[in-house]
């Protein structure tokens, strides 16, 4: 009854299986009830409601019944941590059994006396009651892969109870340069988007992507992962299927490796699937440099956000853009995309290749101004004059300007510029002097200046600089103005009694 990684399950019992998540809470109810019903008709001044627990138990021993069946259905195929599936197999049928047994103690018990604490039936009861605490968690875990239920605990919290890891405590995004080209760069891609299902709780089609050396091992198809050759990989395959296509990785409906995560993937294997190495120390092609300086640059969302005033300027209605964005959609180097359905901001791209995007192509935009969020025009031949056209972007958030021949004199078209948060100046002719039109802006969280003008001392003047426009310093001074009153009120209380030192 137990079999798992049964290749030809009929299609019926997957279909049947699939119901199990939905049907296992009723048991979970039911047993919940049950036990309210039996203190209620138990306790001294309770309510005689013997005949409700009866019928309760009835349908409670059903539901547990039909949920296991499901469950079994369900776990055919495999594709689940194997001990953590026998333990839930095992404990999710002794709890739906236990059902059952309970009919039997019951009736025994209440042959004997019409009311009242049973011992053999209540105990069984209520340790039924903390099995299914456990057949719960071990199913939720094999969904929803283990630590669901902490991941968003509060980071104060998760500190206290000593399960913050070691690269969250770190705190701070890592440089680009100093980033271990698996460790920070590769797996984090992986945990995002494929571990849920090929990982430690699930391994599906027998691969786990959660350590270098299990992805190289590689799923039951084989040539997960070719070093050198990333079109016989059957990763980078899958990654490229239409989102509706049955092999395609991760499948439709679930979270998705952005494009520059599927570049760096990509690069990765093509550049021999390197285990470990800094970044700073390899060769690496100027495309996939930006896609990591955007993998990894990307800040936690900011935290003092609140702080900031809010200057809105309302975007156009999505009818309103929609037959400018069709127009616009005509032009070979000019790629608009809607951010998300319920939202008219959009995302504009100029493509690399041939149709180089231009000063040109950047005016065209003025008409959907208003509602461009994101700005991809790295690589293009905009220059300093065309930029007059991102100064009417008021909500633009994230602008990429990384390798085109912008200049110091550019950058003054960006310094009002309410909601940028991401600039991207990489490998620009930039020096110390554009640092200064960036200072009054008010949103700026990530600045990458990788192969500029910029210095060092210039680019640390700049952050402190940052820190007290936001106002830091002056929080600080209360912090300590605070503490001092805290030191004032407090009071002493000799007891006499030596401290142990
Ligand atoms: C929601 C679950 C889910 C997620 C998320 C997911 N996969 Fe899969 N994956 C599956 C299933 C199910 C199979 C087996 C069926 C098949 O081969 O299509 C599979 C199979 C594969 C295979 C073929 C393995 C073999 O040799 O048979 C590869 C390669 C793969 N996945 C890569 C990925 C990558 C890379 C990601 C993340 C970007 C990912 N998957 C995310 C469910 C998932």
């Amino acid at each position: 009854m137990f079999t798992d990684g049964l290749e030809n399950a009929p299609k019926w019992t997957l279909f049947l299986g699939h119901f199990h998540p939905a049907l296992l809470h009723l048991p979970i109810g039911f047993y919940t009830v049950l036990a309210v019903l039996e203190y209620l008709d138990s306790s001294k001044s309770g309510p005689r409601i013997g005949k409700a627990c009866e019928i309760v138990l009835n349908y409670t021993a059903i539901v547990a019944l039909i949920a296991a069946v499901l469950g079994i259905l369900l776990a055919l195929p495999g594709g689940y941590n194997e001990t953590l599936l026998d333990r839930h197999r095992w404990l999710g049928s002794f709890a739906s059994i236990f059902a059952f047994w309970l009919i039997v103690l019951r009736s025994w018990a209440r042959s004997k006396r019409r009311n009242g604490f049973s011992v053999p039936y209540h105990s069984a009861l209520a340790a039924t009651l903390i099995l299914l605490v456990v057949v719960g968690h071990d199913g939720g875990t094999l969904t929803h892969g283990s630590g669901y239920l902490t991941k968003h605990l509060p980071s104060p919290i998760k500190n206290l109870l000593g399960m913050e890891s070691a690269r969250d405590a770190a705190k701070g995004p890592i440089t680009v340069k100093d980033a271990d080209v698996y460790q920070d760069l590769i797996h984090p891609i992986f945990e995002e988007t494929c571990i849920q299902c090929h990982g430690p709780d699930k391994s599906k089609g027998e691969l786990r992507l959660d350590s270098f050396e299990l992805a190289m091992l590689g799923g039951e198809l084989g040539d997960t992962i070719v070093p050198g050759d990333p079109e016989a990989s059957e990763l980078i395959y899958r990654l490229h299927l239409e989102i509706d296509d049955d092999e395609r990785m991760p499948p439709e409906g679930k979270p998705q490796p952005n494009e520059e995560q599927i570049a760096i993937l990509e690069w990765w294997i093509q550049a021999g699937a390197i285990e470990s190495g800094l970044i700073g120390d390899l060769e690496i092609p100027e495309t996939v440099k930006s896609a990591m300086i955007a993998q990894l640059g990307e800040p936690a969302e900011a935290v003092a956000e609140e702080a900031v005033p809010e200057i809105e300027v309302p975007m156009l209605a999505w009818e309103e853009i929609e037959s400018e964005i069709a127009t616009l959609e005509q032009e070979p180097n000019i790629d608009i995309l809607r951010v998300a359905l319920n939202s008219p901001a959009v995302r504009v791209k100029g493509p690399f290749g041939d149709n180089k995007f231009d000063d040109e192509a950047l005016a065209k935009l003025a008409p959907i101004a208003t509602n461009i969020v994101e700005l991809e025009i790295g690589f293009s031949e905009v220059t300093d004059k065309g930029l007059v056209a991102v100064a009417d972007m008021p909500n633009l958030e994230k602008l990429y300007l990384q390798k085109t021949s912008i200049t110091d004199d550019g950058l003054t078209h960006l310094a009002n510029l309410p909601r940028l948060r991401y600039l991207n100046l990489y490998g620009t002719k930039v020096t110390d002097d554009a640092l200064e039109h960036l200072v009054g802006l008010p949103r700026l969280k990530s600045l990458f200046v990788w192969e500029t003008q910029i210095s060092k001392s210039a680019a640390e003047t700049f952050q402190e600089r940052k820190l007290e426009a936001t106002g830091v310093k002056a929080w600080q001074e209360e912090i300590d103005a605070l503490k001092a009153k805290i030191n004032a009120a407090r009071i002493l209380v000799d007891t006499g009694i030596e401290t142990a030192d």
